[in-house]
């Protein structure tokens, strides 16, 4: 049976565009009631509020994800604003393409960071939350990369790795306490990421961010008990793991 999503509580990262906008977008549709959390671009994120609240109540909270403290005020203001969280889906994320002699300390901690470090402790944060849920789900936003390995990619590569390894024993740790985890490793998908790190592909059968957010809407309107863990997505025309 379809789960009635009416009124509950889904914090998003990294909605300034592309899956964390779609997603939010998607979600309000359902009626959730949708944080908007980290973006320092705040012209985008104001669009996706715009977007957001045709729909549904919204909260937008910007600022650096790295910062763990931001989060601890995220969530405050969260509880104090509504009461509670159902969903979590950690989409905020970077890539990088350079060669794998060229990376540097600084380039690896910074996609370490935000890819890693941060759904991490996200996620702790919000357990204690969750756990009080009847509808306790994290998505993880993970990638191709996380299955397979891509020249230039060496960074990313091992970040998505990182995300999809956290996510398995998330979902083993927290199996009982009744919140479903679940991965999404998309291949190309067509937003900014993808636009500037390959200038040369075109929309023409590429990935939309809107099917991703239909994939996560997927997870949430069906929680039976035929648990999904992980949906990898690749293009129509191509085999699975080419970009
Ligand atoms: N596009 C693809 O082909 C593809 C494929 C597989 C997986 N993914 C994954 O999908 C997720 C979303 O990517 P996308 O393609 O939608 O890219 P995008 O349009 O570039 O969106 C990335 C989002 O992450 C936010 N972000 C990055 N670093 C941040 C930080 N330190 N603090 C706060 N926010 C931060 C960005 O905020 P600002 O707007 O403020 O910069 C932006 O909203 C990522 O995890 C990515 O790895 C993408």
């Amino acid at each position: 049976m379809k789960q009635d999503l009416t009124g509950k509580i889904a914090v998003v990262t990294g909605t300034g565009g592309g899956i964390g906008r779609a997603t939010a977008v998607r979600l309000a549709q359902e009626k959730m009631r949708i944080v908007l959390f980290g973006g320092n671009n705040l012209a985008k994120l104001d669009e996706t509020r715009r977007l957001v609240e045709q729909q549904t109540e919204c909260l937008a909270v910007p600022g650096n994800l790295t910062d763990l403290q931001a989060m601890d005020a995220m969530f405050a203001k969260m509880i104090d604003t509504w009461g509670g969280l159902d969903v979590l889906v950690n989409n905020a994320g970077m890539t990088l393409n350079a060669p794998f002699a060229e990376t540097t300390v600084e380039q690896f901690d910074a996609i370490m960071a935000i890819n890693v470090r941060v759904p991490y402790f996200l996620t702790q944060k919000a357990i204690p939350y969750l756990k009080k849920s009847q509808a306790a789900t994290v998505i993880n936003i993970a990638s191709v990369v996380a299955h397979a390995g891509y020249p230039g990619q060496s960074a990313y590569g091992a970040s998505k790795h990182a995300l999809l390894g956290f996510t398995k024993s998330l979902a083993a740790e927290h199996y009982n306490d009744n919140i479903r985890v679940h991965a999404i490793a998309p291949g190309g998908v067509y937003t900014d990421m993808v636009k500037i790190a390959r200038p040369d592909l075109t929309p023409e059968g590429m990935i939309m961010p809107e099917d991703i957010a239909e994939i996560i809407a997927f997870f949430l309107l069906n929680r039976g008990n035929a648990v999904v863990d992980e949906i990898i997505v690749h293009r129509m025309n191509k085999q699975p793991f080419l970009v």
